[in-house]
């Protein structure tokens, strides 16, 4: 069975305490019951001193009267006290007793008997004699002519002790079980109190769901246990919020982005189909049509590599790629382009560097970045590509003499279908998504992707990755 914190806290409390009390109380009539027995003790004893010499004569006679309790006190001033005392023979048979003794007398044990005979005194509890336990000092008394000549027992009633250890006994378990119904009910309460985030906590999750993702945990104490699983949840939520936004965001960018197309597609097709006759309107339609049909292949292209790249992240293929020849072959790709855009592309510098991933992937990432400083760089103006090695990392370097970033826009450069001139863009076809995809690419290989541009002067994109480790050859 499975039982609540709370029940369990006040369970824990409650029997802690239970213990402590219980322990508490046998320590202290434990030790109140050795003092007094040490104050009856030391009583009976010096009695029973007295007694020895009173009872022998100096000539090693006993003298015994009767009703010798009464003599003793009036002529001796031994105050006997309500002390019970009585006189054996060396057999072991009463011979004289106090008179508050009456028909009865102290018994006496067989090992008690051989001790006095042994000369030992013997400290005990009798319990048959009257309605209280006795508590009886056996002492011989022995001479060195004679031997044992006599042995005296002196008595004390245990009555007050008992007394006593019974009201307190009656206090402890009446205050012990005090003790647990209050320690219950303020521990239950306590434990309540303690546990009252949790609940909180239990409440908010239960109705959090997509839609209130912008809830939060009420966070009082930060400082405790409970505060620090508080926030540590909040933060959570707000990861979630965070990915759930840009799911959403990107669901609508990307409808939108095929949207646009497929608008601009029936709009051709109606004309088309309106022109009958005329071939050269038709050609025109046609043309136009395959130009959005590419566009769309494109964005959707892009879409289906980032959402594999999301899929695969853990899974690439791991082979050793040499980017100085992905480079030169990326370089060969561009000339065309670059030559018809007028603009100078030339590989700085370089060095045989490898590194250990996705040839296909890490081809993509130079394509789109030389892609871009083509794109965004005007007639005239200069790519310059070069490939080193930084603190054990591949650097490859992307730069432009283009329009250039403004500041505004670069935190949200990498981000999915963001275009910082949307019109221009569209007019030089990209969706917004390549730089994207190279960021991806550059995290999935342990690498990263930074840029630093100025507008109307140019931009410089720059990879870094993980070498690959130096092969034993
Ligand atoms: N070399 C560059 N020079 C200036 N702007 C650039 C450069 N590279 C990228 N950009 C800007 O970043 C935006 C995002 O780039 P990218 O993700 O490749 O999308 P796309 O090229 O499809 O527009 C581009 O629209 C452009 O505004
Ligand atoms: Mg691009």
């Amino acid at each position: 069975m499975a039982f609540s914190i709370r029940t369990r806290l006040t369970f824990w409390y409650v029997t802690l305490l239970t213990i402590s009390l219980v322990a508490f109380g046998a320590t202290f009539s434990y030790s109140l019951l050795k003092i007094f027995m040490n104050r009856t003790d030391n009583q009976i004893s010096s009695v029973a001193n007295m007694m020895v010499h009173t009872v022998i004569k100096p000539s090693g006679q006993l003298f015994l009267p009767r009703d010798f309790d009464i003599i003793l006190e009036r002529f001796f001033g031994i105050r006997t006290a309500g002390n019970y005392i009585q006189v054996l023979d060396p057999h072991g048979q009463p011979v004289a007793k106090s008179s508050n003794l009456e028909a009865l007398s102290l018994p006496i044990t067989g090992d008690t008997y051989n001790a006095a005979v042994n000369g030992a005194t013997t400290f005990e509890i009798i319990r048959n004699v009257g309605r209280y336990p006795v508590r009886v000092v056996t002492k011989p008394i022995l001479l060195k002519q004679k031997g044992l000549v006599a042995i005296v027992q002196v008595g004390s009633s245990l009555e007050g002790m008992d007394e006593i250890f019974h009201s307190l006994a009656y206090i402890f378990i009446l205050g012990i079980i005090a003790s647990i119904v209050i320690a219950s009910a303020v521990g239950w309460f306590l434990a309540k109190k303690a546990l009252k985030p949790v609940a909180e906590i239990t409440k908010l999750a239960r109705k959090i769901g997509a839609e209130n993702l912008n809830e939060r945990i009420n966070v009082t104490t930060a400082q405790d246990e409970i505060g620090r699983l508080a926030s540590t949840i909040n933060d959570m939520i707000g990861r979630l919020e965070k990915s759930f936004k840009q799911i959403k965001q990107f669901t609508a960018d990307a409808s939108h982005e095929l949207k646009t197309p497929l608008t601009i597609l029936k709009g051709e097709m109606e004309i088309a189909l309106r022109s009958k006759d005329n071939m050269e309107y038709m050609r025109e339609a046609l043309k136009s049509s395959l130009e959005e049909i590419d566009r769309m292949n494109y964005i959707v292209r892009n879409l289906l590599d980032l959402a594999k790249m999301d899929v695969e992240k853990e899974s690439l293929p791991r082979e050793p790629v040499n980017l100085e020849k992905v480079l030169k072959e990326r370089l060969d790709h561009f000339k065309r382009l670059a030559l018809d855009s007028g603009i100078q592309m030339y590989i700085l510098k370089s060095s045989p560097v490898v590194v250990y991933g996705d040839s296909v992937r890490i081809s993509q990432l130079m394509f789109n970045l030389i892609d871009n400083a083509i794109k965004y760089t005007p007639r005239g103006g200069a790519v310059e590509l070069s490939l080193g090695e930084e603190d054990s990392r591949a650097v490859v370097k992307v730069k432009d003499t283009g329009v250039g970033i403004a500041k505004e826009d670069i935190p949200y450069l990498f981000d999915r279908f963001y275009r910082v001139d949307k019109a221009r863009s569209r007019d030089v076809g990209g969706a917004g998504l390549g730089l994207s995809i190279c960021k991806e690419i550059a995290e999935s290989h342990g690498g990263s992707l930074e840029v630093a541009s100025e507008v109307g002067k140019g931009s410089v994109f720059t990879a870094r990755l993980p070498l690959a480790a130096p092969s034993p050859a």
